[in-house]
């Protein structure tokens, strides 16, 4: 088949590349999107099982590092597009382990970059999208939000690696003309996301009656999006973005981790049918983490005025689709909590 465009997604098999990919394929059958993903404990191709025999879909097993790889994979499909999410994407994780962070954000997004500079002679029609976090900016106090403006001040090996990877595909946008546009999101939500992020990992721990470990005093505060909202945003992006810009994306849905972590009690204590607080009472707080920030929220101005772009669900929603969804999908959180996860989280938090 004759395709209009081929994009690269990377990182398509993870949790907010498998909404895309799932997104990109139903919506336009004339692309194809192929998904080059390493798959790491984070990436399972279990996450796509209902689109995985489109004709319009290619999964490619690959590390965004590999740069023979990456080039051959430029030459055989002559991308036309690049939407980039391959990543660490752990905090914790980066707090043991900041090396393979700097590997996979950091070289892997050159990689990318030098290969879409090589293979780009004429960049009309061309886009490179290098999706990023809201954590860059740093940590705010009570009150003020992110904008597209707010200088770079990150504080885990984490938030780091993701800075220089935009800066770097900033660079190459000036340096190079690549038609580079990157958008900077904050905490996403909802189905396939790795049990070892907050709300994944309360679900889970709940239904097996384990402690809900919150960090420090619980008063932290992040902003949640419905992680189909970002896929839609990232779609509009692609396609309307103006390169060489930045977009925020956010959920204006700030929560302090301890009473989303009580809403969440409540919502599954609710669904699994047992009595009204039961699992408040799993909730413990535990060490903090090292250089926790504080509070992260987003002015999502930007991309609802240029863009017309804003998040279709809200919280309540949300929150109860996603617990729901776990509870429907007991295989999938057995399956992927059985191997390296489990380990670490055992030897981080002493769990059963
Ligand atoms: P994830 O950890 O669920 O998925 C990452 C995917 O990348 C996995 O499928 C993994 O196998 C793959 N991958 C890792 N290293 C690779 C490598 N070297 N080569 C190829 N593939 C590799 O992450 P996510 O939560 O879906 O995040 C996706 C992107 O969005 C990341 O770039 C992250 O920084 C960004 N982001 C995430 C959030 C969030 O709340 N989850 C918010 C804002 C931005
Ligand atoms: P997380 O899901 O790891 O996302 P991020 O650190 O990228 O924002 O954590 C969300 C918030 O929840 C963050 O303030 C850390 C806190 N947290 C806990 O209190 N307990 C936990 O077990 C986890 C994983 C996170």
């Amino acid at each position: 088949m004759a395709f209009q465009k081929t994009i690269l997604i990377t990182g398509g098999a993870g949790f907010i590349g498998s909404h895309l990919v799932r997104l990109l394929v139903k919506k336009y059958p004339k692309y194809h999107i192929v998904n080059l993903d390493k798959l790491t404990y984070a990436g399972n191709l279990e996450n796509l099982k209902d689109i995985e025999d489109s004709l319009n879909y290619t999964f490619v097993k690959g590390d965004v590092t590999d740069e023979k790889h990456v080039d051959q994979l430029f030459t055989a499909f002559r991308f036309d597009g690049v939407v980039h999410l391959a990543a660490e994407s752990h905090v914790d994780r980066s707090i043991a382990n900041p090396m393979s962070f700097i590997e996979t954000n950091i070289v892997g997004t050159v990689v990318l970059l030098n290969a879409a500079r090589h293979h780009w002679k004429e960049t009309a029609g061309k886009r490179f999208y290098h999706i990023s976090t809201d954590e860059v900016y740093g940590s705010l106090g009570e009150t003020g939000y992110f904008t597209e403006e707010t200088p770079y001040d990150p504080r885990s090996p984490y938030s780091a690696s993701k800075a220089s990877s935009d800066h770097l595909v900033r660079a190459y946008y000036h340096t190079y003309g690549l038609p580079a546009v990157v958008s900077n999101c904050s905490n996403n939500y909802g189905p396939y996301q790795f049990p070892e992020k907050l709300l994944p990992l309360v679900i889970n721990n709940i239904r097996h009656n384990k402690p809900l470990p919150v960090y420090g005093d619980g008063l932290y505060t992040r902003d949640w999006l419905w992680v189909e909202d970002h896929a839609a945003a990232i779609d509009l992006i692609y396609h309307q973005g103006q390169a060489g810009r930045t977009y925020n994306i956010g959920g204006n849905n700030e929560w302090k981790n301890i009473d989303l972590v009580q809403q969440l009690c409540d919502i599954m204590d609710q669904l699994l049918g047992r009595p009204a607080g039961t699992s408040r009472n799993l909730i413990t707080f535990v060490k903090d983490r090292p250089g926790h920030d504080r509070r992260y929220a987003i002015d999502a101005s930007r991309i609802k005025r240029e863009l017309g772009w804003e998040p279709a669900i809200q919280a309540d929603e949300g929150l109860r689709r996603t617990a729901q969804w776990y509870l429907e999908n007991t295989e999938w959180l057995e399956r992927v909590t059985s191997g390296a996860y489990q380990k670490y989280y055992e030897e981080q938090y002493g769990g059963e």
